[in-house]
């Protein structure tokens, strides 16, 4: 007997603040699928052709990356980010994204979207400082950053092999975070039924 595949119920976009190749955070994001609960799916969105955010590009025609990202933000049930830390704050690369896709302002396709934060480095403190900026600009936008335990993964670099996270005790952290989010947006779903 065949089992017909799970069509997902829950989608999710992965966001990396890196676009480098080898990136340590997009091997983080490469390696959540295992950890998904049955019926979630998980697509990474590359923020590679995201060009730098110009007001007057900023209408009814953006850029064709920027209408990509903010269309794959808008069907997304929850995001997940994973970015480094540059200079104790938030890589402009991410930043440059999350402004985009906060447009119209307090009406954008981040109003109200639950997001699970990490970051990683292959420093001490795992990105933490740059966590506190993203949570921040996130709040900005209306969308809803998980109040949780951070997950902030430093000496990232011992903790990829062949571009996947390795590290159990991280893999296990990362799907309890994963777990919390799928609650919340079942929790927000909920919510939104008994309201109509
Ligand atoms: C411009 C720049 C600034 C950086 N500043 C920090 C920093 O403040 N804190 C930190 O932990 N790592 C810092 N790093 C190191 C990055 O965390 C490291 O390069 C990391 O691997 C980048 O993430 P990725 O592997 O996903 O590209 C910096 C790297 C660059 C290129």
């Amino acid at each position: 007997m065949t089992t017909e595949p799970q069509t997902p119920s829950i989608r999710l976009v992965a966001i990396s603040g890196s676009i480098r190749r080898a990136s340590h955070c997009t091997a983080v994001l490469r390696s959540l699928p295992p950890l998904l609960p049955p019926g979630v799916a998980l697509e990474i969105f590359p923020l590679d052709e995201v060009p730098l955010y110009n007001a007057d590009l900023d209408g009814d025609m953006p850029p064709a990356a920027v209408a990509q990202l903010k269309s794959a933000i808008a069907s997304a049930d929850g995001l997940v980010l994973c970015s480094p830390e540059y200079n104790y704050g938030i890589p402009g690369v991410l930043k440059n994204a999350i402004d985009w896709a906060s447009r119209p302002g307090f009406a954008s396709p981040l109003k109200g979207k639950p997001v699970l934060i990490m970051t990683a480095s292959p420093g001490t403190a795992g990105g933490v400082r740059a966590q506190a900026q993203i949570r921040d600009a996130l709040a900005a936008t209306l969308a809803r950053p998980l109040v949780r335990q951070h997950i902030a993964i430093a000496g990232i670099a011992a903790r990829i092999q062949e571009g996947r996270l390795v590290d159990e005790s991280t893999l296990g952290f990362i799907a309890t975070g994963l777990l919390e989010l799928v609650d919340e947006i079942r929790w927000l779903a909920m919510r939104s039924g008994e309201a109509s």
